[in-house]
């Protein structure tokens, strides 16, 4: 007899589709694996030192819930130095990943039958989040226009109902790399306000941005009395993935439920993983600033290739690092992305994963090297062509 979950919502919940097509190529060294959405570089190496000194000195005890005020303080004083803000670390919630901090951030205001509204083809985590408690998911459609990704703000609003108490925005979103414009974010602040719904706005890609050196964010637009929670992670602009570290920023009277539900989800961070982190916010502009640059020369290697393939359309990324793409007379994206890893060798993630918005679509991460990209490129020339 199979034993399965008891909770409802958590046996409704679908296994991720990248997941389920990359489990098949496992122990297959000769794919060119594009199908997740990190950096390929390892985290660099003076970041790598101050988790080092940490643990050598020792540090390897209990932590406080909201994290070392250390690093809350720095955190804060980023987001001053970015963004026209006055946050201190009272703002700041510390967590293990963006993940965990989407999870607590809903967890503290989403309850069972409530709507939430998300702007969608989007990382499947989101809606999962506020699914797995009991939510329900609205999804408003993301549009290509004019080679760009759009977002119909009369849609948006037209979407919220009664029963819904958020708005989940990922911007800059993965897949597609659309963003909000200031004018758009403070659009939808109003209406959140007037409508007394939450925002919560996952910002996990605010710094890889091809245009500017950040993008817009609802940081400087919020003020004490919204009720808004914004997400962010160290894992994509500091290329610390596999460290787990994230953060929460919210009005300060909203912290102590956030420091209340972090101890009943994973108490706190290891120590050594925070000091890389404060590191990080201190010494790594300069790596930030390196890599986007890195990824906006492939990115425009991979923009002159798919221009030479008439079935494939690119509405261009602003941010973040994905190519996500259409391929005329496609229609399965899963089956698609089976048919490229087996006649080409390559790994792409099925738009489907993303809901249903981003059927017929394909994301590659480009955070690769060039060379390698090429080759991906050339190997899937046959297939797209
Ligand atoms: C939109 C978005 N938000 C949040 C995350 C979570 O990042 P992490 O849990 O690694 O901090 C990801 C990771 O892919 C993401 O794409």
């Amino acid at each position: 007899m199979a034993i399965r979950a008891n909770r409802p919502s958590v046996q409704a919940l679908q296994p991720s589709l990248i997941r389920k097509l990359s489990n098949t190529a496992i122990g297959r060294s000769d794919v060119i694996p594009l199908w997740f959405g990190e950096p390929d570089k390892p985290t660099p190496q003076f970041i790598r030192q101050a988790a080092k000194d940490a643990l050598d000195e020792g540090q390897t005890y209990y932590q406080p819930n909201l994290g070392i005020i250390e690093l809350r303080r720095a955190l804060a004083a980023y987001m001053n130095g970015l963004y026209e803000a006055d946050l201190c670390a009272g703002n700041i919630a510390v967590t293990p990943s963006g993940m965990t901090a989407l999870a607590i951030a809903l967890q503290c205001i989403v309850a069972e039958g409530d709507a939430v509204v998300i702007p969608s083809p989007v990382w499947p985590n989101l809606p999962a989040a506020a699914e797995i408690l009991g939510a329900e998911t609205v999804r408003v459609p993301l549009r290509p226009r004019c080679g760009r990704w759009r977002l119909d703000l009369a849609e948006l609003f037209a979407a919220c109902k009664k029963h819904t108490s958020a708005l989940l925005i990922n911007s800059p979103n993965n897949p597609t790399g659309w963003m909000l414009d200031d004018a758009e974010q403070q659009l939808i602040l109003d209406f959140c306000r007037e409508r007394d719904l939450w925002l919560i706005a996952d910002e996990v890609y605010s710094r890889i941005v091809y245009d500017r050196v950040y993008a817009p964010s609802f940081i400087d637009k919020v003020t004490e009395d919204d009720k808004y929670l914004i997400v962010n992670s160290f894992s994509k602009s500091w290329a610390m993935t596999g460290w787990r570290l994230g953060w929460l920023t919210a009005p300060k009277s909203l912290i102590e439920s956030l420091e209340i539900v972090s101890e009943f989800n994973f108490s706190c961070i290891f120590a050594p993983v925070q000091i890389a982190g404060i590191t990080a916010l201190q010494d790594g502009e300069a790596f930030i600033r390196a890599s986007t640059a890195r990824y906006r020369a492939v990115l425009e290697a991979v923009k002159s290739a798919f221009n030479e393939l008439p079935r494939v359309t690119f509405p261009a990324p602003q941010a973040a690092f994905y190519a996500f793409f259409a391929v005329d007379g496609v229609a399965d994206s899963y089956a698609f992305a089976e048919q490229v890893l087996r006649e080409c060798g390559v790994g792409l993630a099925p738009g489907a994963a993303f809901g249903p918005q981003g059927e017929g679509y394909l994301r590659l991460c480009f955070a690769a090297d060039a060379p390698l990209l090429e080759r991906a490129l050339e190997q899937m020339r046959p297939l797209l062509s």
